[in-house]
């Protein structure tokens, strides 16, 4: 009989030559469990995934409790459904008055896909910006926005009239014009390693796009729900996006996404034509309901407010030499080590030693530090020392 690992080799589409294999048997809190029964400390979180951790009795109860009431009922805009509404209405209370109305997705990709088509939509233009070396997903529409060409080059031809800026770049702002129909930007670049914005560069883009009448999306698929320690990233940045994208975290290990707007704008997708953007399981109620609770979590308690005190943790216990940096903010942070090899052996050698660990797209010379944001001092610290003591041997 084969071993589940050549199964999954054989019979699951693969995406990376050399998958780690772990074997799952179970999660819960910041640990993963393996087939084997050990444990691993989970410094990734799916990434950035499993905000409230695994298994967390707050999004399984809300799950089992909506899974006795009704799963899908209809596609997505027709019936009222309580999981639904109650989640935007949360939301609409914790974003700005323009940011109101949410259309439900259900993932990142979709989420990039529903703001281009509206950015589109609303100002009549055909040009999409993004960032070099930018991530929005892998669909084809968020893929012709990606700023990597090796990524794209074989999956040609893609959207045309999708253009880019340079993250951190104040001149290539120019490149926003009045064809510009949107910029689609991270608060805190992803793919390269969780580069940070710096001289105001999130503002000068906002300026830059009301001046040409540009609409402003921002991808928080990463930042969102308390990674940076504030709800949304661009409230750490005073930048109000038209269009805010969202998801991973946002469902605490489910699968939802969403894009954000105002009504008005939003209002756009019902006429001319009609049902401009649709989606059958966008906003399934089971999905839902686990955002629901991750959020109403999320206000409820101080998580967010000790997401800057763990970071500090972090930075306090990852010195030493073979460190070249710690970029990011919040719990959302990325080791600089000075090549490849280095970067790849931490990685490996951490999950031998029960520690989780991972890479980035664009950049090899770094790994992620993304837990679930419920995890312990204790476990940071131990998490630190199964890493320090990898660099010292
Ligand atoms: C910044 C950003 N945007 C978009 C996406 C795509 O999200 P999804 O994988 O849910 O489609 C990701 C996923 O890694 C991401 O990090």
């Amino acid at each position: 009989m084969d071993a589940p690992k050549d199964i999954f080799k054989k019979h699951q589409a693969q995406t990376f030559p050399f998958p780690s294999c772990l074997e799952i048997e179970s999660a819960r809190g910041s640990y993963i469990y393996d087939v084997n029964g050990k444990a691993y400390l989970d410094f990734v979180a799916g990434v950035s995934a499993c905000t409230l951790g695994h298994s967390n009795p707050i999004i399984t109860n809300a799950v089992k409790e909506q899974l006795d009431k009704y799963t899908h009922v209809m596609v997505y805009g027709e019936y009222v459904q309580s999981p639904q509404y109650k989640l935007a209405q949360l939301l609409a209370k914790n974003l700005p008055e323009s940011l109101s109305c949410t259309y439900f997705t259900n993932s990142g990709a979709e989420a990039i896909e529903g703001a281009m088509k509206l950015a589109k939509r609303a100002t009549g233009r055909p040009e999409i910006i993004s960032c070099k070396d930018s991530y929005h997903g892998s669909t084809q529409g968020a893929l012709s926005i990606m700023g990597n060409e090796e990524h794209k080059a074989k999956y040609r031809p893609l959207l045309p009239n999708c253009n880019q800026i340079i993250y951190n770049d104040i001149e290539s702002l120019v490149n926003i014009t009045k064809q510009t129909a949107a910029v689609v930007i991270e608060p805190i670049q992803g793919g390269t390693g969780f580069v940070t914005p710096i001289n105001n560069f999130l503002e000068k883009v906002r300026e830059r796009c009301t001046q040409t009448g540009t609409l402003l999306i921002c991808d928080e698929i990463q930042t969102c729900f308390g990674r940076l320690g504030t709800l949304f990233g661009f409230e750490k940045y005073s930048v109000i996006p038209d269009i805010l994208c969202i998801a991973k975290g946002m469902g605490s290990g489910m699968p939802i996404g969403a894009f954000i707007s105002s009504w008005e704008l939003m209002n756009l997708l019902t006429f001319e034509p009609k049902l401009g953007h649709i989606t059958t399981f966008g906003g399934h109620p089971i999905n839902c309901v686990a955002s629901l609770a991750c959020l109403e979590h999320l206000l409820a308690t101080d998580i967010m407010q000790e997401v800057a005190k763990k970071e500090q943790l972090f930075r306090k216990h990852l010195t030493h030499p073979k460190i070249k940096g710690i970029r990011g903010n919040g719990l959302m942070l990325s080791l600089e080590f000075e090549n490849e090899e280095l970067a790849k052996k931490v990685v490996e050698q951490s999950l031998k030693n029960g520690l989780i660990l991972f890479y980035f797209l664009f950049t090899k010379t770094a790994i992620r530090i993304t837990p679930p944001l419920t995890i312990s001092d204790d476990e940071i610290i131990k998490g630190c020392r199964i890493i320090k003591g990898i660099l010292k041997a």
